[in-house]
């Protein structure tokens, strides 16, 4: 037994391991995805404060289930890696994938038969490649049954199978894979692929966010991203993630730049959990932070920090928002980075922080 321990296959059970532990090399991920729709042009992004960016949202194509990027698109997507790399020549794009608005049950389709799966994989790293993106994320709001664990575990082993592939043959450094998952380890009972993701993919993005909303918690004000102390919390989720196994360093904390306008029934009851009435403002209440900071100062809104919870909230007169400001940003970040030890954080969205960069600056900064 032991006699059949030699050098050289010692050595090649080393070359084995790292070839099987692909490393990426990312020491740090300090991200923030960036849309069209949000009407903030991509070359005003202060990319200096990031190490990533994510474009999103590429689109899956429902009948050949290759990955497609729309015309109107095209242009900002396929110049965008040089024009946040003028300046950040280091800065690193990935090419996201689907988003809360696609319809899940396509890339369910998709991850559900052999050729569909190949039609994804070889047409994203086509695409990515012409359009210079240094990887891609793959945003499946939600995997949601245990069949479409299975797939999405297979698909993302086979993701990473014709990424190396393609490194290799083509001689081109590997692109990067990530994927936006659900807060916790499971989505509702049903757990990821904790192996596949694990082995496959360079990290993933926690959404730990969008926890309360006035649009199904109409009846109380609440922390839309709680870090911790609610009862639905982004620690609790977190910590999910590392109990199923996963490395810290894979793990990237999402942080809000938005937040949740509540109806107080009572202007004068104004904490969290007070007795509320649906959105304070518009139909869902999702409010940027650059609108938020523009409701304070319009409306002289009083402002509360609330460290337990981590939470920010504002209020004047019946409307009451829940959101994340520097305090926040800042007890997160070092949350991430000393608490758990985790690769990063990202952002959902940049051009909601875009009046002066406050919330990016803050978790730049806190992280060093
Ligand atoms: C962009 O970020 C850098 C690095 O923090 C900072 O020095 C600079 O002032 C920012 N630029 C703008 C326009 O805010
Ligand atoms: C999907 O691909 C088919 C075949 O190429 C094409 O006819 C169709 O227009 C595409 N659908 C969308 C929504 O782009
Ligand atoms: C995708 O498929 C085409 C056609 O079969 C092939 O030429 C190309 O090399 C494939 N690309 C990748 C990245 O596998
Ligand atoms: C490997 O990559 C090459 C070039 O990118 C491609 O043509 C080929 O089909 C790939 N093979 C597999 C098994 O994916
Ligand atoms: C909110 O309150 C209304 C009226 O009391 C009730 O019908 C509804 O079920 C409550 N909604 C939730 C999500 O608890
Ligand atoms: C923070 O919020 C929690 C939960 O609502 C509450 O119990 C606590 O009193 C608050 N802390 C402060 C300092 O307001
Ligand atoms: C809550 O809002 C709804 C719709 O605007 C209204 O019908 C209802 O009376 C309000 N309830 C309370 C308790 O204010």
């Amino acid at each position: 037994m032991s006699s059949k321990l030699t050098l050289p296959f010692i050595f090649s059970a080393l070359i084995f391991l790292i070839h099987l532990n692909f490393s990426s090399g990312q020491t740090v991920v300090k991200a923030a995805y960036w849309f069209p729709d949000s009407g903030f042009p991509a070359a005003s992004i202060n990319s200096s404060l990031f190490t990533h960016l994510f474009c999103a949202f590429a689109d899956l194509n429902t009948t050949t289930y290759q990955v497609t990027v729309s015309s109107s698109n095209s242009a900002p997507f396929s110049s965008f890696t040089q024009t946040v790399q003028q300046k950040n020549p280091a800065v690193k794009t990935l090419l996201s994938i689907g988003g809360g608005n696609s319809n899940p049950a396509t890339f369910a389709a998709m991850a559900s038969q052999a050729t569909r799966r190949k039609a994804f994989i070889n047409s994203s790293i086509t695409l990515a490649r012409s359009y210079n993106f240094h990887g891609l994320d793959l945003d499946w709001e939600y995997p949601s049954s245990t069949t479409e664990m299975t797939n999405f575990g297979t698909l993302l082993t086979e993701w990473r199978t014709a990424v190396a592939n393609e490194s290799k043959t083509t001689g081109k450094t590997a692109l990067l894979l990530a994927a936006a998952v659900f807060r916790s380890a499971d989505y509702y009972s049903i757990n990821y692929p904790f192996q596949s993701i694990s082995n496959s993919l360079d990290w993933i993005n926690v959404m730990a966010y969008d926890f309360y909303g006035p649009g199904w918690f109409p009846n109380n004000t609440a922390p839309p991203a709680a870090l911790s102390a609610s009862s639905v919390n982004g620690d609790a989720g977190i910590t999910s993630w590392i109990k199923a196994g996963l490395a810290p360093k894979k793990i990237v904390l999402g942080l809000p730049f938005y937040g949740y306008a509540w109806r107080l029934l009572d202007a004068n009851n104004h904490g969290i959990f007070a007795p509320a009435n649906g959105s304070g403002i518009g139909t869902y209440g999702d409010q940027g932070y650059s609108q938020i900071k523009d409701f304070i100062s319009q409306n002289a809104a009083q402002t509360v920090y609330n460290a337990t919870v981590v939470t920010n909230y504002c209020y004047s007169g019946k409307t009451w928002i829940g959101y994340d400001d520097t305090q926040s940003i800042s007890a997160k970040v070092s949350y991430a980075k000393t608490t758990k030890g985790l690769l990063g954080y990202f952002a959902w969205h940049v051009g909601a922080d875009s009046s002066n960069w406050a919330l990016s600056q803050a978790a730049a900064s806190t992280w060093g």
